[in-house]
């Protein structure tokens, strides 16, 4: 089946963790604009170095850079997961233009839930590997050497915005620019609460039951 799908939900809630997941078990791309952001940052492109500025100060990106940098990589995708977009309401207009153009609708838009306290201690112990960028977290999923990857052995470092007080300002920007994208989406009547205070393998196994939920209703 392929499906279209927006992980929506605050900074921490678990959508990069849920959406590397689902994509690879239903075998569709996964488009993380803080990813693409991060590696432009990493290749130091002019893109990287306008937005390094508001990523770390924990603000968001503008609009026509991000529309633009979606519109690109989505050109050729009929399944996808979207995730840390759209995050405003002019994103969503356009994100609902570019999909028309393309006669693609979304499948659904996953609302991340979680209490905000444990969006606070996700971030703040999160490690990642600089080397090939997977994530760790000091007490939810830890390495097995402490301190070193998994995978290629290379020292952990904390993401730039995840010391207490960027998080603190990115909740505060989820708040007032990306929750009215709840009630956008509600409207539309493809919207599904998830329970994504759960172990990471319970809320996988609540997308994957919603998914298989819509797929018998022909969604
Ligand atoms: P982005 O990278 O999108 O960050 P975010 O939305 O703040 O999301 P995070 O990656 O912090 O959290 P997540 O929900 O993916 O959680 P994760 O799975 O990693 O954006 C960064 C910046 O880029 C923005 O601030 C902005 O400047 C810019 N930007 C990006 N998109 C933009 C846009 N559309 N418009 C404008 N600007 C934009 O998990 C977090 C931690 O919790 C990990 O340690 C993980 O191991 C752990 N964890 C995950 N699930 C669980 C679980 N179930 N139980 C316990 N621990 C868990």
């Amino acid at each position: 089946m392929s499906v279209r799908l927006v992980f929506l939900g605050p900074p921490g809630a678990g959508k990069g963790t849920q959406a590397q997941l689902i994509a690879s078990q239903y075998g569709i791309d996964q488009l993380a604009t803080g990813d693409i952001l991060r590696r432009n940052v990493r290749q130091g492109t002019p893109l990287g170095m306008d937005a390094k500025r508001y990523m770390d100060a924990g603000e968001l990106v503008p609009d026509d850079v991000i529309i633009g940098m979606v519109e690109r990589e989505l050109q050729d995708a009929s399944g996808f997961i979207v995730d840390g977009f759209p995050r405003t309401l002019a994103q969503a207009e356009a994100f609902d233009a570019l999909l028309e153009r393309m006669a693609t609708p979304l499948t659904a838009v996953l609302l991340f839930e979680v209490p905000r306290q444990q969006l606070v201690d996700r971030l703040t112990g999160r490690w990642i590997c600089p080397a090939d960028q997977s994530s760790y977290h000091l007490v939810f999923s830890p390495p097995r050497v402490t301190g070193e990857c998994d995978l290629c052995g290379t020292p952990l470092v904390q993401r730039s915005d995840d010391t207490l007080e960027t998080v603190t300002k990115r909740l505060s920007v989820y708040d007032e620019q990306t929750t009215p994208l709840i009630e956008y989406y509600r409207r539309k009547g493809n919207l599904i609460a998830i329970h994504a205070e759960r172990a990471v393998s319970d809320v996988t196994a609540e997308i994957l039951s919603a998914l298989s939920q819509l797929a018998g209703t022909g969604a």
